[in-house]
């Protein structure tokens, strides 16, 4: 089966207006080969009859398919370290300062199979014991946040986890290792779209933002929507990490960058 220019095209356009994932002419072998398996397992016959289906609102469940095709996964704990010591040391502690409840709201938007917002958990618990956090995780690919949910990790995954914190907070389950019911716990998973400004704006008052190594994927015209949906989000003064390869540069001045340790932290002014 062959991707033709035009309907790569009209894919790739139809991709991006509904989750702001631009794939360039360079990755077209790519998309021919994620979206022919869907065109495989709806038994279609070709490109042009799946962009049709994935246009009908009859498609059923397929644009969600059409996502855990077309997104890219990868994540693991403790990713970028530099900048959850940052969050201990410099973030956390102005946040709860004049807080008496001791709460604090993070989220990981864009959590991949969870490891990221289980990261944030399992330090706050070991590091922060008195705090009572709250940790929203989202992504928009539902295979990804199945697996996050069910919380069993393999070897690549857990690969940077230090040796005390393996044996204190997971359990060997033979194959992999299942992570304890305490980091879990104030772990909330949610499907969200971040180009979607409705489920967005049900998100509020939130004190740190995570959102890594996804903005890679936008064009700057949908990283500006992203920042500036993100933006609402958070409380006056809350802070936002990007990934240490992304930038905000040409994307938006309305935060503040902050330097800790060479880690560079954007927050809300
Ligand atoms: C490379 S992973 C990053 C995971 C984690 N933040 C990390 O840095 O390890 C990127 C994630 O972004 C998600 N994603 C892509 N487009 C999205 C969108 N429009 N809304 C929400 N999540 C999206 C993908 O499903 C994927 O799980």
């Amino acid at each position: 089966m062959i991707l033709q220019d035009g309907t790569f095209r009209q894919l790739r356009d139809f991709i991006y207006e509904k989750c702001g994932i631009y794939v360039p002419d360079t990755k077209k072998y790519l998309l021919e080969k994620k979206i022919g398996a869907r065109v495989q397992a709806r038994n279609l016959g070709s490109f042009e009859d799946y962009l049709v289906l994935a246009r009908s609102p009859q498609s059923g469940d397929e644009l969600s398919k059409l996502f855990d095709a077309v997104t890219t996964n990868e994540t693991y704990f403790f990713r970028e370290t530099q900048q959850f010591d940052v969050l201990l040391d410099n973030i956390v502690p102005t946040v709860v300062e004049k807080r008496p409840s001791k709460d604090i709201k993070i989220w990981s938007a864009a959590c991949s199979s969870g490891e990221e917002p289980y990261t944030l958990s399992l330090l706050l618990a070991d590091k922060k014991p008195g705090l009572r956090p709250e940790i929203l995780a989202s992504d928009i690919s539902e295979e990804v946040l199945a697996s996050a949910r069910k919380a069993v990790f393999g070897s690549y995954s857990i690969r940077n986890v230090p040796p005390a914190y393996l044996q204190k907070y997971f359990k060997d389950v033979g194959w992999a290792m299942e992570l304890s019911s305490t980091i879990r716990a104030p772990v909330k998973f949610l499907n969200i779209n971040l180009i979607d400004d409705k489920k967005i704006r049900t998100i509020r008052d939130v004190d740190v933002i995570f959102c890594r190594n996804v903005l890679i994927y936008f064009d700057d015209k949908a990283k500006q929507k992203v920042v500036s949906n993100l933006y609402d989000s958070l409380r006056p003064g809350g802070y936002l990490f990007i990934g240490s390869s992304e930038s905000l540069h040409n994307v938006t001045r309305a935060f503040r960058p902050l330097t800790y340790n060479k880690v560079v932290v954007y927050q809300k002014v």
